[in-house]
């Protein structure tokens, strides 16, 4: 990550090395075997998926790739797939045209944030070919979240089939340009129509797709320039910060927004009363600096429990 006043930041690393652990080598993170257990016999499949096309007049008009900005424009196809225990559980998956969701206003998503998401990307490369980036992490980060959230889980494969095909569908809104992709947003939501905070007996997993530029506001040289407030908290020991879910975001944006009127990009969440980094924003943070010896030495949060599991940093 790119910092304003770096000697300020080199300093300040130097005074606060012991908030990290030191990583010497690039490994791969191998999928945690403690992760949950998943019933491929239970989830719902590829092979069922059903595909209906949207008719040409549905059809959405490309904005231009200087326009995209973030999270604004969104595809012409959604993939569906509901959970009904009534049913059976998983139903079959559905590609169909972009369309508002319907659902009752009792739904469990809407008053106990009984819901969680993924954020993975599509890329055109040169060679003009659309990949998926390890989209098996984010499957993986997605059951996770659902199980913390009394959620059902499902086969990260099968959905990676699905979402493969939705974006072949959608390939031509894959942007032509190496500074914007197809933002995935694979996204599990509790639909049960009653109040009461227990588990939803009733579940709808959906994605969509939206052609996005770069996430992060930041100057004119490329840097993100970070706010620190110790008074607040992102997350905390036993609770959901390693987890992609909407409840950990929506109460970090008042000091988002704080930050945003001090002139700052993002805020640097600390933790604990020797202010322990954790994140920055929706990122993780990890450092790369010269030491005193004039080698290079990179550092991570040592609370991992506290942050979302990386599917880009995926260091063992
Ligand atoms: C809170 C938070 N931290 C870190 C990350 C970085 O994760 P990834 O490496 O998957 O982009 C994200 C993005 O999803 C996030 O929301």
């Amino acid at each position: 990550m790119p910092l304003r006043r770096s000697k300020v930041l080199v300093k300040w690393l130097i005074e606060n090395q012991h908030k990290f652990q030191t990583r010497s080598r690039r490994l791969r993170r191998p999928i945690n075997k403690t992760s949950p257990h998943i019933t491929p016999d239970i989830s719902f499949r590829y092979d069922d998926l059903r595909v209906s096309l949207a008719a040409p007049y549905q059809l959405r008009p490309k904005p231009d790739v200087g326009d995209l900005g973030f999270g604004k424009f969104f595809t012409d196809h959604m993939l569906k797939v509901y959970y009904q225990p009534t049913l059976g559980g998983w139903q079959k998956p559905e590609i169909s045209p972009f369309e508002n969701l319907s659902m009752h206003p009792a739904s469990k998503a809407l008053h106990y944030a009984v819901q969680l998401f993924e954020g993975m990307k599509a890329y055109r490369g040169k060679d003009d070919k659309i990949r998926l980036f390890r989209p098996e992490l984010n499957m993986h980060r997605m059951n996770l979240a659902a199980q913390r959230s009394s959620l059902p889980m499902f086969d990260g494969e099968e959905l990676i089939k699905c979402i493969s095909r939705l974006v072949q569908i959608d390939q031509e809104w894959v942007p032509h340009s190496e500074q914007s992709t197809l933002y995935i947003r694979p996204t599990l939501i509790g639909i049960e129509p009653a109040f009461g905070v227990q588990a939803s007996d009733s579940a709808l997993l959906f994605v969509i797709l939206s052609p996005v530029s770069s996430y992060y506001k930041a100057s004119s040289d490329g840097a993100v320039s970070i706010y620190a407030d110790p008074s607040v908290v992102r997350a905390f020991p036993g609770g959901v910060g390693n987890r992609k879910v909407g409840s950990n975001y929506g109460p970090t944006i008042e000091t988002t927004s704080k930050a945003s009127k001090l002139g700052h990009h993002q805020v640097l969440w600390l933790f604990g009363p020797d202010h322990q980094l954790t994140e920055v924003g929706a990122m993780n943070i990890f450092m790369v600096y010269v030491n005193e010896n004039g080698g290079n030495a990179h550092l991570h949060p040592i609370i991992t429990l506290l942050i979302a599991i990386s599917v880009i940093n995926n260091f063992a």
